[in-house]
Formats: structure tokens, C-alpha cells, sequence
């Protein structure tokens, strides 16, 4: 987490943590510490050089900075003693372990500039790490790290945290950051991430080559780590590697991929058949996902005239490539999208899918409840079944 982080909510943020313990999650908190670091420099009249955004901690600042770095753990040791009261959890103590699990080493010279202790991650100190979560404690990886040597080095936090997480072969990795940083798509692959301008997103996205679900979260949301991993749509930006390398709106030249698609599926009478020239009329309103050149996923989003409904259509995932969320993820854009548009509900109409959709939060709905217009259209020999979902604001 963000040192800001910190400073806005550490109780609710520590409380959060004990109750993913406490559901059985495995947590290692990598706790940053950058404006504590900033405000104890300025104190002591210390002004640090940056070089490519990385400070250059002098043996002087080191001090300083492990003053600020202790002072952060402790902290965030003694929020995470108060417990979970009034809970069936309030007389559980959980064990928070810190140590010298993380080897590091001078980042050196770069463009002869010396950065001095400012260090980046040499090893992590990966199984005595695990018997200490095998035990169920929590373990604490404050953003220092030490040398063979016997040295103290500055790390960045964020760093740390994608190189444990990949180091421990993580299934998640969360990241609590001030608002404006936390901002950007609700869903996103590791090489949108690095198109975006937000750089945090950039060095978490890292991560998604090994950890598969990679959220960054506001750390001024009450429980985002809560209703990020427990809701349906999630609060934060989700980065994940699910098999897809770029998710674009389709354009005509799509038209060929999306037919190899959802073709079968119109034979099997799951999807409703359009022909290419309905296609070629549409292209706009579809998404989709595509991996070398192959549409691995597309779906459609329809505003409906004269309502503040859309429907979602012709979301279909190549069967090389299902159960890897990638329908989830369009799902996501799509609902963004309706958005952005100022919709507030989302219909979806299908015969063999339903289930898939209530679990995504739709609920069945009567064929009366869709616009007038495409209660016309609705086609009553296919007897779809109609889903409604009203979308959060
Ligand atoms: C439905 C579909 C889009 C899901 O794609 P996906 O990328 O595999 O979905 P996700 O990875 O996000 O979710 C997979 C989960 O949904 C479940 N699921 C898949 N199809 C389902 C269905 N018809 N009913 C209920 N659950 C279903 C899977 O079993 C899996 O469950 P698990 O997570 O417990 O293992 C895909 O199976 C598909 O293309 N189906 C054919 C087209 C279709 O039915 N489209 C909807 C009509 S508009």
C-alpha cells in the first residue's frame, strides 16, 4: 500500500486485512512509505535528488529513512493488534512477522549518477517467508531491504510488492493507492496498462505475467479491498493476463474474425444468427478481445431508442480460451461503456446463458420490462429467457 494510504485510514485498511486473514486468505503487506520519507527530510532540511523519478538516498537520508520506514510498521503493527472486536474473531491475536526476508542490492550507477542506498530487490527470501503464512501469520515487508553485505537499502514499494508477488507465485495482487493514482479502466491487460499514462498501473501490470488477477484500489474507499474481491464488478482497476493481448472496438475489418466466432454458435442455436452485412452495419457497437491477431471474444452493446436501457448481445469466448474470465472482462467494458453513455440498465436476452448472467448480477426479468421496441422484435419462438441488470453509478 501507498504510504498516503496509510495516513488516510489505517484502521479501516487494517481491519480489512484481519478479515481477508481471518476468510483465509494469505497475506504478505508490502507498507510504502513516501511521504513519511519526504516529511522527515524536510524536517532535517535534506533535499533528496531524483533521477528517473528514483530517489537517491545518501547515507545521511538512510537515517531518516529508516526512521520513517520503523515508524510505518510499527503502525502498522499496532493497528493490526487491535483485532476484529465484535466479531466471532475478537479474541483471535494474529501474528504479524517482519525480518530480513528481503536480500537487496545497490541500484548503482546509471548515467553517472550514483544512486547510493537506494536499492532494488535482489532475492526474496521466499520459504522461511512461507512457514510464516503456513502459520497463519501476517507478514510484513516494510520497503527496506539488506545487503550480504550487512547494508540498509531504500526500496520502492510498489517494486517490492510486484517482485514478492511474483516471487511467491501469488494469486492476487492488490495495491491501495492515493484516488488520482488508482484512477483508469475497471479492467485492463498488462500491455494496456503500459499504454495508459498512469505509471503505477505501468509497474503493477509487471506482476500479471505470473500473478493473475492484479487490482489497484483506492485507498480512500471504505473497504475497497472488501468489495473489490467480494463484489461482482469490483471497485478497482483489474489488470490480468487472461490469455488475450489487446481488447480495441472492432472495426469492418474484424468482421471475418468475429464471424469464425460466433458462426458455430448461431448452428448450435446459442447465438441469434446475423449475417455479415448486419455485421458489417454494426461493427461499431462491438468489442472485442483478440490474441495474435485471432478474436478470442467479442460481445455487442445496443442503446435502445427511447430508454435509458442498452442490451448486451453476441458476447461469445472462443472455446480455446474460456474459463479464463475474458467473458467477465468484456462484460466489465461493456457495462463502462453503457456508462459512459448514461445508461442505467443493461438487458441481455438468452436461451442456454442465463445462470452465467445472474452470477454476473443480472435477474430475470419479464419480456414486458424491455423498451416497447424490443418487446416488437422479441422473438417468440426462440423463447429467450430476459436478464436485467441496473448498473451502479
Ligand atoms: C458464456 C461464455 C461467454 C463464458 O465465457 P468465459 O470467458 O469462459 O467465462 P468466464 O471465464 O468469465 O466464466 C467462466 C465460468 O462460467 C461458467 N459458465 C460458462 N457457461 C455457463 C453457462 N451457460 N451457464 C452457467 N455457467 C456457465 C463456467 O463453468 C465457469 O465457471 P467457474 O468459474 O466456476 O469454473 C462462454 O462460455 C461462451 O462463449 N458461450 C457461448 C456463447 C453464449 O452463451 N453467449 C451468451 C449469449 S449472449
Amino acid at each position: 500500500m501507498d504510504g498516503a494510504a496509510r495516513t488516510s485510514g489505517l484502521a479501516s485498511i487494517a481491519h480489512d486485512l484481519l478479515l481477508l486473514q481471518a476468510l483465509g486468505l494469505r497475506l504478505v503487506v508490502v507498507p510504502g512509505a513516501r511521504p513519511q520519507i519526504d516529511a522527515a527530510l524536510e524536517g532535517a532540511g535534506i533535499v533528496s535528488e531524483l533521477h528517473r523519478g528514483v530517489r537517491v538516498t545518501t547515507a545521511e537520508a538512510q537515517q531518516l529513512v529508516n526512521q520513517a520506514v520503523g515508524q510505518v510498521r510499527i503502525e502498522l503493527e499496532a493497528a493490526l493488534s487491535r483485532g476484529l472486536p465484535e466479531s466471532p474473531y475478537q479474541h483471535q491475536q494474529v501474528a504479524v512477522v517482519s525480518g530480513n526476508y528481503v536480500i537487496a542490492q545497490p541500484i548503482g550507477v546509471r548515467d553517472g549518477v550514483d544512486y547510493q542506498h537506494s536499492g532494488e530487490l535482489r532475492r526474496l527470501e521466499v520459504e522461511p517467508l512461507k512457514q510464516q503464512l503456513a502459520m497463519g501469520a501476517i507478514v510484513l515487508l516494510p520497503s527496506l531491504g539488506y545487503s550480504p553485505s550487512g547494508e540498509v537499502f531504500n526500496l520502492a514499494a510498489e517494486d517490492l510488492a510486484v517482485a514478492a508477488a511474483k516471487a511467491l507465485n501469488a494469486d492476487k495482487l492488490a495495491w491501495l493507492a492515493p484516488s488520482d493514482e488508482a484512477a483508469g479502466p475497471k479492467a485492463l491487460t498488462p500491455s494496456s496498462a503500459s499504454q495508459t499514462d498512469n505509471q503505477l498501473l505501468e509497474r503493477l501490470a509487471d506482476a500479471a505475467s505470473v500473478v493473475s488477477r492484479v487490482h489497484c484500489l483506492d485507498s480512500n474507499v471504505d473497504g475497497a479491498l472488501l468489495k473489490e474481491f467480494y463484489t461482482r464488478d469490483g471497485v478497482g482497476v483489474l489488470i490480468t493476463d487472461g490469455g488475450y493481448d489487446n481488447e480495441r472496438p472492432a472495426t469492418v475489418d474484424d468482421i471475418g474474425g468475429i464471424l469464425g466466432l460466433i458462426e458455430p454458435l448461431e448452428q448450435q442455436g446459442v447465438l441469434v444468427p446475423r449475417s455479415r452485412e448486419q455485421l458489417e452495419l454494426e461493427i461499431e457497437q462491438f468489442q472485442l478481445l483478440e490474441r495474435d491477431g485471432l478474436v478470442v471474444a467479442c460481445a455487442a452493446l445496443f442503446p435502445l431508442a427511447d430508454s435509458d436501457a442498452g442490451e448486451l448481445a453476441c458476447l461469445a469466448v472462443h472455446p480455446d480460451y474460456r474459463q479464463k474470465q475474458l467473458a467477465k472482462v468484456l462484460l466489465r467494458r461493456i457495462e463502462e461503456a453503457a456508462r459512459q453513455q448514461g445508461l442505467s440498465q443493461l438487458f441481455v436476452l438468452t436461451t442456454h446463458t442465463a445462470h452465467w448472467f445472474k452470477e454476473q448480477g443480472f435477474a430475470t426479468a419479464v419480456v414486458d420490462a424491455l423498451p416497447v421496441e424490443r418487446q416488437q422484435l422479441y422473438n417468440n419462438q426462440r423463447n429467450s429467457q430476459v436478464l436485467l441488470k441496473t448498473l451502479s453509478h
